[in-house]
């Protein structure tokens, strides 16, 4: 049966480290999958996640099955961390959630929970969105639609034309948002459009999935959930997938959670219930170990101290970089104005690259980034700057 297939195609993200991994040029430049480099060109492990790996390892006593929902903790230290401390949705009662393997588990638990209680609903995905969106959201077998998001030069926001879009998607349809720092243009919605969009989303009874992948990677993280707790105040139903692969650099020990929005307590209870049933057919119930080390350090203030700095210093780090980078391409190509990626946030920058060009980079350069031209910012050094601006100079 095996031998009549053909290779799948490489993932347009994740392959690509592949490539690069094989590549032996000796000033390569990995610019491609959203992980977080130190200036060192290193994904470090936080001094906050050694320290509560420390604390588990001396006081875990069992290593059996979590429940089928994970740690509860985790799910109501979450769920804070989306609403913020005061948030009157706190005091009402209406809110589930699971612990899931990874934000993408949390969109794969949601996407299966819509495509198995509600099959006639689509998903509508930003244009363009993360890769991956689309293939987690019809393997769940739900059929995925797209909504225009960004401008002519591709560069900035075309709001109108979303919330035209917006206005005509059909009654219970899912709508796929990013909290922050959009994956992979890095271009947000202010505040007053999330207010704008909550108001649609209500008089059109569709349903948000807000995919919150970098909480605290834009401008910090209450800053990030400005414009979801907005939202929320608007909308009866919602979803949040959060990943704290990201912002706690537990990208391999996969940790997640899906926050679910109900308009009742009763409601809540019943979601809660289908979506175990989902991820009891699907992984059975999730990994504990990141989730653990992340109540750890929630739950105690000064490790959670040490995590916010640490955070913060990703976070400017990567902003420093964004601003190298416009600097060195003004000294290098000053007839292109690329002051636009200062204006993006987190991880990401839609740089306007096309794809031949991107192929150059990667050919004569060995600089390695997706074919859309999105370029992980996180990536840019101190030491690789000086040659990845005269190699975008050359292809431009
Ligand atoms: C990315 O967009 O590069 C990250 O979210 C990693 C991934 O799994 O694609």
């Amino acid at each position: 049966m095996f031998e009549v297939l053909q290779p799948a195609p490489p993932d347009p993200i994740l392959g690509l480290t592949e490539l690069f991994q094989r590549d032996r040029h000796p000033d390569k430049i990995n610019l491609t999958t959203g992980v977080y480099k130190d200036e060192s060109g290193n994904t470090p492990i936080l001094n906050c996640v050694k320290q509560a790996e420390r604390q588990l390892l001396e006081d875990e006593a069992t290593k059996s099955y979590l429940g089928i929902a994970g740690l509860e903790r985790l799910a109501n230290l979450t769920r804070e961390m989306v609403l913020g401390a005061g948030h009157e949705i706190l005091d009402q009662d209406r809110v589930c959630g699971v612990q899931t393997p990874g934000g993408t588990g949390a969109l794969r638990v949601a996407a299966d929970f819509v495509a198995t209680r509600f099959p006639n609903h689509s998903i509508w995905c930003s244009q363009p969105t993360w890769a991956n969106h689309p293939n987690v959201f019809r393997a769940a077998g739900l059929n995925v639609e797209n909504y225009p998001y960004l401008d002519a030069a591709g560069t900035g926001l075309d709001f109108a034309a979303l919330r035209t879009q917006f206005t005509q998607i059909p009654e219970g349809d899912v709508l796929c948002l990013h909290a922050c720092c959009h994956n992979p243009t890095g271009v947000d919605l202010q505040n007053d459009q999330w207010r704008e969009i909550g108001e649609i989303i209500q008089e059109r009874a569709l349903i948000p999935l807000v995919d919150f992948a970098y909480q605290g990677f834009g401008d910090g993280l209450d800053e990030d959930a400005t414009g979801v707790r907005e939202l929320l105040r608007h909308v009866p139903e919602a979803m949040i997938c959060t990943s704290f692969s990201k912002n706690f650099g537990l990208y391999s020990e996969r940790v997640g959670a899906l926050t679910v929005l109900a308009a009742t307590q009763d409601a809540a209870g019943c979601v809660l219930s289908h979506l175990k049933s989902c991820v009891r057919s699907n992984y059975s119930n999730p990994p504990k170990h990141g989730a653990a080390i992340v109540t750890t350090v929630l739950e105690d203030a000064t490790l959670r101290g040490v995590w916010e700095q640490e955070l913060a210093g990703m976070r400017q780090r990567i902003s420093d970089m964004r601003g190298q980078f416009v600097a060195g391409m003004q000294q290098q190509a000053p007839q292109h104005d690329l002051s636009f990626i200062t204006n993006q946030r987190g991880m990401f920058s839609f740089s306007g690259l096309s794809p031949v060009q991107v192929d150059a980079l990667r050919n004569e350069w060995s600089i390695y980034l997706v074919s859309s031209g999105r370029i992980n910012v996180a990536g840019m050094t101190p030491q690789n700057m000086a040659r990845l601006c005269e190699a975008v100079a050359s292809v431009l």
